[in-house]
Parts: C-alpha cells; structure tokens; sequence
C-alpha cells in the first residue's frame, strides 16, 4: 500500500539498465582522454565518436552536427548566446524572437542577452494553449533578426509547437532557427530537415539516459561562437575533455528511444488519456492546461482552483504519489509559473498547478490509485488554502 509511484518523468528518468551497461566499461577500463594519441585515447575517442554518429544518425544528421554539452540548459546557453553574439560580429543583428513559455533555460539567458549585453529581445504572442503560431512569426521577422527561439514541446503544459512550419519561415529568411527539444525527444522522432531547424538542444535525462550530459545539433554553416573556449574539442564549440561514459549513455539512451518511441506512446497515451479525464470529472473547479491533442504523449498537466500547488504535492508525496506543479526547476517558489500567467490564467488558477508526467514504468494500476487518492487531497489543500 506505501510503494512509492513515480509520476514526474519530465523532471528526469531513472537511467536505463541497458544504458547503465553500455556506460560502465568506460569508467575504469577505457578511461582514456579522447584528445590523446594512444591506444587508450583512440578507444575512448572511437566511443564518442560511435555516440556522435548514433545521435547524428536518429536526427538526420551528420555527425559533425552534434556537439556534446553538458545538459540540455547548456545546450541553450550556447544555442542562444553563441547564435547571439556570432550574428552580432558578422552583420550586426542584434534583435531576437523567443517565446513567452520557453524553459528558464531559454528565457533567463535571453533575458541576460537583453539586460547585459544590450540585445533586443521581443517576445512572440501565444494562444491559450501556448502555442505559437507561425504567421506570429513571419510578422516580426526583420533584417536585424539574430535568432528565433521556440520550444518543440513545453516541460509545463506538453504543448507542441509547429516546429516546422516556424522553420520554413525562418529558413527563407535565412534567419537561425533554434528549438529546445529537450522534453519532445524523449517521445517523438526528430529530423532536422523536416523540422527547418539549425540548432536543436537535447538532454540526455529526459530519456532514460544520465544526468549532466546534453547536445546541440548545430546545422553546418549556422553562425555560432563558442560560449566555453579552451580546448579545440567539439568542433572547437565547446572546449574541455569529454565526459566519455556519459557520451556512451546519451548515444545509448537516445537510439532506444527510436527503437522503442512507439511503443512507449502507444502504452503512455492511452493511460495519460483516461487519467486526464478522469481528473477533470472527479475534480470540481479543474482545468486542463496545454493543448488537448497536441501536445506529449505522457503528460497531464491541470491548475486547480483556490489551492497551493506544493501543499497538493507534499500531500501527494505522504500519500505515495510524486508529481510536479510543473517545472522541476521551479520547487520552493510560491509564486505562480510564469508560463501559466502568460496563458492569460489569473493567479488564484495558476498557484494551483499539477503536473503529472508518465514514463515507461507507468502501470495502470498506479494510474487507477492515483485518480482514487487525489480528490480527498485535493480536498484537504483548499481547506488549508482558506486558514
Ligand atoms: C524544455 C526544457 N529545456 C531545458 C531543460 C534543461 O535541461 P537540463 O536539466 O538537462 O539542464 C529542461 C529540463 O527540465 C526542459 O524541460
């Protein structure tokens, strides 16, 4: 009855066993530096590079496209500031679109971009799901554009974007287009030439792969500066010796999630679907946020009226049950998610979000617990909202 149910995979995924076994020779055995000449250079070298085709490979890619960071923030960091300061130096761009809902990650170094380093930045509109339309785009394109920003699938709301479509805008404009894919490659298959896009954050914990390891795919001849210089590494695009294990990991992890994506969504859907339903049935003054169909396959989302979300998320957690109130990033801070607010969703809804993200571990016997525990809990944290 007190087992433990994990329903916060985006968060982050426990690592795979068969990542973890592909990862542990490369600890003590082959530890090698893949700068070095030698034999154990050569074969931690060889490892990166079979993870670099891999990765290259699932996204349409060639290998020199892929560049290792350390996480998917990272991979934003370097996509917008190198992106920023590269189009900067060669024409003098100096203006760029992002998204109202892009992950701190995205938001925060757009926000520095502008405070800092004096970069406009202009925020594109978004409906009530948080979806951006592309003639939004097109709209505020300029000469002066630098880049375009926006999110494949949202950490919060699963929305999806359409990706492709801002692409092919930005693409005959010959404006750079970056996307943070970190949430939408854990269960959508990525090509890059059907996306339009240049450059494309990954993070490997979001798939059943390790922490502390990410890529950008950088399309050949996109204008880019490194962020971490040093070393020529990666393409001279981000210095210091690779993390070879976590490498082997990511390449691991992510050519299972090609294998086996359709399978996990046809498990996850349904279950995310009835979970969905349920919840708003059961549950008076609940919303659903996101788009209804568009948007990740394992992800539930909700405000609930005149409550505290991390009252609802301590009471889950005594009862089993650990969710989110949306970003992992966002624990400990009683303001409501900015990315609800600019849903147009007033404080007394946003405070009370609920994020419920399903993984492969997901049975539906936790599914039916979960929907059987929540409405008196539910109960108890509006109580504890009008002391
Ligand atoms: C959409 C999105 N972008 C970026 C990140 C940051 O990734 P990482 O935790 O690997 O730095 C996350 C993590 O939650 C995310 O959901």
């Amino acid at each position: 009855m007190n087992e433990k149910v994990y329903l916060d995979y985006a968060a982050t995924t426990p690592v795979d066993v068969r990542v973890l076994a592909a990862m542990q020779p490369y600890f003590s055995q082959f530890f090698g530096n893949p700068s070095s000449i030698h034999t154990f250079g050569q074969q931690a070298e060889a490892a990166v590079e079979q993870a670099r085709t891999t990765i290259a490979q699932a996204l349409g890619a060639q290998p020199h496209e892929v560049i290792f960071t350390a996480c998917g923030s990272e991979s934003d960091n370097l996509a917008l500031r190198g992106a920023a300061f590269a189009a900067r130096q060669q024409c003098k761009a100096n203006h760029i679109l992002i998204s109202p809902v892009e992950h701190h990650a995205v938001s925060r170094t757009a926000r520095q971009l502008a405070d800092v380093f004096g970069l406009e930045v202009e925020y594109l509109p978004v409906d009530a799901f948080g979806r951006v339309a592309p003639e939004n785009v097109a709209a505020r394109l300029r000469s002066d554009t630098a880049l375009v920003s926006v999110m494949a699938a949202n950490n919060e709301i699963g929305t999806l974007n359409p990706i492709a479509a801002i692409g092919d805008l930005c693409q005959a404009r010959g404006v750079p287009f970056h996307t943070d894919a970190v949430q939408y490659a854990a269960h959508l298959p990525i090509d890059v030439d059907a996306l339009n896009v240049d450059l494309l954050s990954l993070g490997a914990h979001k798939f059943y792969g390790p922490k502390g390891i990410g890529a950008l795919y950088v399309r050949a001849g996109t204008p880019l500066l490194p962020m971490q210089t040093g070393g020529s590494q990666e393409y001279d695009l981000r210095a210091g010796t690779q993390n070879v294990p976590y490498i082997v990991g990511m390449g691991r992890a992510f050519a299972l999630v090609q294998e086996e994506h359709a399978q996990r969504t046809a498990q996850l859907q349904p279950l995310r679907d009835y979970l969905i339903e349920q919840v708003l049935e059961r549950i008076p003054d609940a919303r659903l946020t996101g788009h209804p169909t568009e948007r990740l396959p394992n992800h539930a989302s909700f405000v609930l009226r005149g409550l505290d979300g991390h009252t609802l998320l301590t009471l889950l957690d005594m009862a089993g049950f650990a969710c989110s109130s949306g970003s992992a990033c966002k624990t400990g801070n009683p303001e409501p998610s900015e990315v609800l607010l600019a849903l147009g969703l007033s404080r007394e809804w946003a405070l009370g979000s609920l994020r419920i993200t399903l993984g492969k571990d997901t049975r539906p016997q936790d599914i039916e617990r979960f929907i059987e525990t929540l409405p008196p809990l539910v109960v108890r944290a509006r109580q504890l909202a009008t002391r």
